[in-house]
């Protein structure tokens, strides 16, 4: 039985014998729970202008928050209460995942029908967005984001203490920036030994060295020869060295605080995707000035992107209130007032196209105008690419298998890479 059926078998079966617990006050509009895990303090900056507008509106926001960088504690959450019978309204859920959800039939395929079609979302979002938002042809989530994964952060007052002049941008000149770093006392290269944050780094590596159709054919293609073949050996290879610039004591730290070192000049850079500029922003730092944000060496012409959504869970129809304030919490995320400032604070761009060509206007800063004037050009070029560690590209009980080889590797000092590519296809192979 594939990941699909076995979700939908538990949930089906589970959500006969409970019901949905009304948490509706009698006297209330409406009221919506939110299962996110935006929990660091510039993901809740941006979460809470969601927040605000909604209570605005006069509705009621539970916050569902469920700490856990990259959201696998918030998904393991929200499938034991989607089997107890009691999801919420509303939770973050993305890529392919959505499509299992869907096929649970615990997600709406009605709420968002008429606000989908007023607000005209089919003509605002780019067709890879809304497709990944559709289940069957029906809106069940709202996309509220576009982040791009393959970004290196940099802080210049650090590499100007260790003697380096520049970015790097190849490999080469990324490992001869670490050395001087590592030299200078500094620690190279600031990460959290968490799975996710693990693969994170992985698949910018693979887009390095294998390039967009490498990393298309491995990560979401899944292809046998290419997970197994002599580029992801190298991939792995350089992994290996990638991993002598972190700092050994990083196992479980979280995203935040290995940006936190960055930011505070212990270390010199950070692999991760643009949420890390919510980190730099809440500090008040300005980019071009107090940091740099670069593609990771070699990615230059490619964006793993990373599309945040909020997918809506179906209520029984006497939940008037409820389902209005799921209408309401939609139609806010799409507009340009939330757009804006979610985005601002987040670290992200908007997903709607008219304000994706008119960032500099808007006043995106110099970081996220890049991101979006490359997300359009790559979306034409191919080099758009969804991100294999962050739900995008495959099924979540692959990615947890690619997860498991990945940070096995990077924690076994002998590891080898010729046996971790052989390794990965095996697994990949068996979670499919
Ligand atoms: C999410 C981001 C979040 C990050 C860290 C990613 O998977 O898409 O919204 O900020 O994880 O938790």
């Amino acid at each position: 039985m594939n990941a699909i059926s076995r979700l939908a078998t538990v949930i089906s079966l589970a959500s006969l014998s409970a019901l949905p617990l009304s948490v509706l006050a009698a006297e209330s509009k409406g009221s919506v729970e939110v299962v996110h895990w935006w929990t660091s303090g510039g993901e809740k900056a941006a979460v809470d202008v969601l927040k605000a507008q909604v209570e605005k509106d006069g509705f009621t926001w539970k916050d569902g928050a469920v700490a856990g960088g990259g959201g696998s504690t918030a998904m393991t959450v929200l499938k034991s209460r989607a089997v107890a019978g009691n999801p919420p309204g509303v939770a973050q859920i993305k890529g392919p995942d959505i499509q299992e959800w869907g096929s649970t039939g615990l997600l709406s395929t009605d709420a968002l029908k008429d606000v989908s079609k007023a607000e005209n979302w089919d003509g605002l979002l780019s067709k890879k967005v809304s497709d990944t938002v559709k289940y069957e042809g029906d809106y069940v989530a709202v996309p509220v984001n576009i982040h791009r994964v393959n970004w290196l952060w940099i802080n210049p007052q650090v590499f100007k203490k260790a003697g380096i002049e520049k970015a790097p941008t190849t490999l080469e000149e990324f490992y001869a920036a670490g050395d001087k770093l590592k030299a200078a006392g500094f620690i190279a290269l600031a990460h959290g030994g968490q799975p996710w944050q693990d693969s994170t780094v992985f698949e910018d590596i693979v887009l390095s060295v294998m390039g967009v159709d490498g990393y298309k054919k491995a990560l979401v293609d899944l292809d046998q020869k290419t997970l197994s073949g002599p580029q992801m050996t190298q991939s792995f290879a350089e992994l290996k060295k990638i991993t002598t610039y972190m700092d050994p004591n990083r196992a479980g730290r979280d995203w935040n605080i290995a940006a936190a070192e960055v930011i505070n000049g212990k270390a010199g850079m950070q692999m991760m995707g643009d949420w890390a500029k919510s980190e730099w922003t809440a500090a008040k730092k300005v980019p071009g000035k107090d940091y740099q944000c670069v593609p990771f060496p070699g990615t230059e012409k490619a964006f793993t992107y990373n599309i945040d959504s909020l997918a809506v869970f179906k209520l029984k129809a006497d939940r008037k209130g409820d389902i209005a304030a799921q209408q309401d919490l939609a139609k806010v995320a799409l507009g340009t007032d939330f757009q804006k400032v979610f985005s601002m604070n987040k670290g992200s761009i908007p997903v709607r196209n008219d304000m994706l060509k008119e960032m500099d206007k808007l006043g995106f800063d110099e970081c996220a105008q890049k991101s979006a004037n490359d997300f359009i050009a790559d979306d034409k070029s191919g080099g758009l690419q969804p991100s294999m560690a962050h739900n995008m590209a495959t099924s979540l009980a692959v990615q947890g298998a690619i997860f498991d080889v990945v940070t096995n590797f990077m924690n076994d000092k002998d590891a080898d890479p010729a046996k971790a590519s052989a390794q990965l296809a095996s697994a990949v192979k068996a979670a499919q």
